[in-house]
């Protein structure tokens, strides 16, 4: 294969694995040993680090405004592809090598490949391909017991509605929403979830989204001690720590952080109901149903993973391998960053039909949550643990908003039929609210 200069960036190319330099294979051993540390931090506080490596993407020439970027960038993902068969591509960022998965065949060998870190050091006499549960495994169990992984209605479902209604009238305070508002709302809601009511005030927990205050450890153990019991650090607390491994408060703050990732999905689902009001008058109609089920909401829980397939809260995903694998006929070494490209797969219009359009209707099809082509929350063993809890919480202000309120999107402007921009900061978003 050859090594062909990307349309990327001229900071980046394309090589075959066999041209790693040692640069490249010292880089990786480095990549590997933060892997386990970085990956949550990766996909829910600093997405802009795995963008590095796909920021092996142009820049906007002259002239192209912001929302025709990704675009951009998904058409010299199909280059790429086209150019080499659909095999997966070696591509050179800022931040090192990494293997784009750039056809749909090979998105389930991607998943296969193990979430953790590197793998932890055999143990003395251990028997080949012995695997221990490491770190991650522990973790991982907290994380899906605790956030009840896999229940569309999480168990604290009653408590949780009543802090999001009562948080959700700073939401509908105004008659306008964007997203300093939006941000406060959510993040007291979150710290009252997570920690419980004696947190709900402490806005100094979280600085800025991701940013915790220098105590913030200290501070989340002493509200661990008054957490009522429905509260996730309520739930972990029961849980208990039979091997003396498990750091709640570290996993706490974790919580809190994926929090952030709800403002702008709230703020895009909103949007682009504001932008079809049939749809939207339809799913206020399911949320002020008598006696609807309050945590379920399929209509408006679809509009919400509708939001998510166009604009990703994380837009790709990364694996580093464990073991020497194969992809396509060409070997790769253990150590290998491998990343899928989630926004490019789930916008590709060679394979999903209506790619760039407002499709909610799309999430009611049995199996849809499977389609490997979808990733708004990941496959396999790294899908997020807390996909059923933010859907439940990102639904229920949703249906908090719409009840009382008609949306109606004031910026940026959007076309109901055509095209949907690639990018939707959700800084720029600015929504008007009416009285229904
Ligand atoms: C709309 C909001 C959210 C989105 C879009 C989202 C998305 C994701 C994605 C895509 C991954 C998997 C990354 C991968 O495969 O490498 C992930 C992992 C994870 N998420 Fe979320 N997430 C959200 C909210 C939350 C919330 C609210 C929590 C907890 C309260 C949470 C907890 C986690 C944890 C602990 C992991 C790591 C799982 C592991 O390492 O096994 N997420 N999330």
């Amino acid at each position: 294969m050859t090594a062909p200069a990307s349309p990327a960036s001229p900071a980046s190319s394309a090589t075959s694995a066999s041209s790693a330099s040692p640069a490249d294979r010292a880089g990786r051993a480095a990549r590997t040993a933060r892997a386990a540390s970085v990956r949550f931090a990766a996909t829910h506080t600093l997405p802009v680090l795995v963008r590095g490596f796909v920021g092996a993407r142009p820049r906007a020439t002259k002239g192209h405004a912001a929302p025709g970027r990704p675009r951009w960038s998904a058409a010299t993902l199909r280059a790429l592809r086209a150019r080499h068969g659909g095999a997966p591509v070696l591509v050179r960022g800022l931040t090192g090598a990494a293997l784009l998965v750039l056809d749909p065949q090979d998105i389930r060998q991607f998943y296969a490949e193990p979430v953790s870190g590197p793998a932890p050091a055999p143990a003395p006499g251990a028997p080949d391909g012995c695997t221990r549960a490491g770190p991650h495994a522990e973790r991982r169990a907290i994380d899906e017991s605790v956030l009840a992984a896999g229940l569309p209605v999480h168990p604290s479902c009653g408590p949780f509605l009543s802090v999001l209604a009562e948080e959700a009238r700073r939401l509908t305070g105004g008659n306008t929403l964007e997203l300093a508002r939006t941000r406060h709302a959510v993040a007291r809601a979150a710290r009252r979830i997570v920690l419980g009511d004696a947190a709900a005030e402490d806005t100094e927990l979280t600085r800025r989204p991701g940013r915790f205050h220098p105590k913030a450890g200290a501070r989340i153990a002493a509200y661990a001690d008054l957490a009522e019991p429905h509260t996730l650090m309520g739930r972990a607390r029961r849980h208990g720590d039979p091997t003396g491994g498990l750091d709640p408060v570290g996993q706490a703050a974790q919580w809190l952080a994926a929090f952030d990732l709800v403002p702008g999905v709230l703020l895009r689902t909103l949007l682009l109901l504001g932008v079809h009001p049939a749809e939207q008058d339809a799913v206020a109609a399911e949320a002020r149903a008598p006696g609807v089920a309050r945590g379920a909401l399929p209509r408006l829980r679809a509009c919400v993973r509708e939001a998510l397939r166009l604009y990703p809260a994380v837009p790709d995903l990364i694996r580093i391998t464990r073991a020497e694998t194969e992809w396509r006929g060409v070997r790769r070494p253990a150590g290998t960053c491998v990343v899928l490209p989630a926004l490019f797969h789930q916008r590709d219009p060679e394979h999903v039909p209506a790619a760039h359009v407002f499709v909610p209707g799309r999430w009611a099809s049995r199996g849809a949550e499977h389609d490997l082509r979808m990733a708004p929350f990941s496959h396999a063993g790294g899908r997020c643990p807390g996909e059923q809890l933010a859907l439940l919480v990102t639904t229920a202000l949703c249906a908090e908003v719409l009840r009382g309120h008609r949306v109606h999107a004031v910026r940026p402007v959007l076309d109901p039929v055509g095209p949907l921009p690639g990018l939707l900061d959700p800084q720029g978003i600015r929504l008007r609210l009416t009285r229904r």
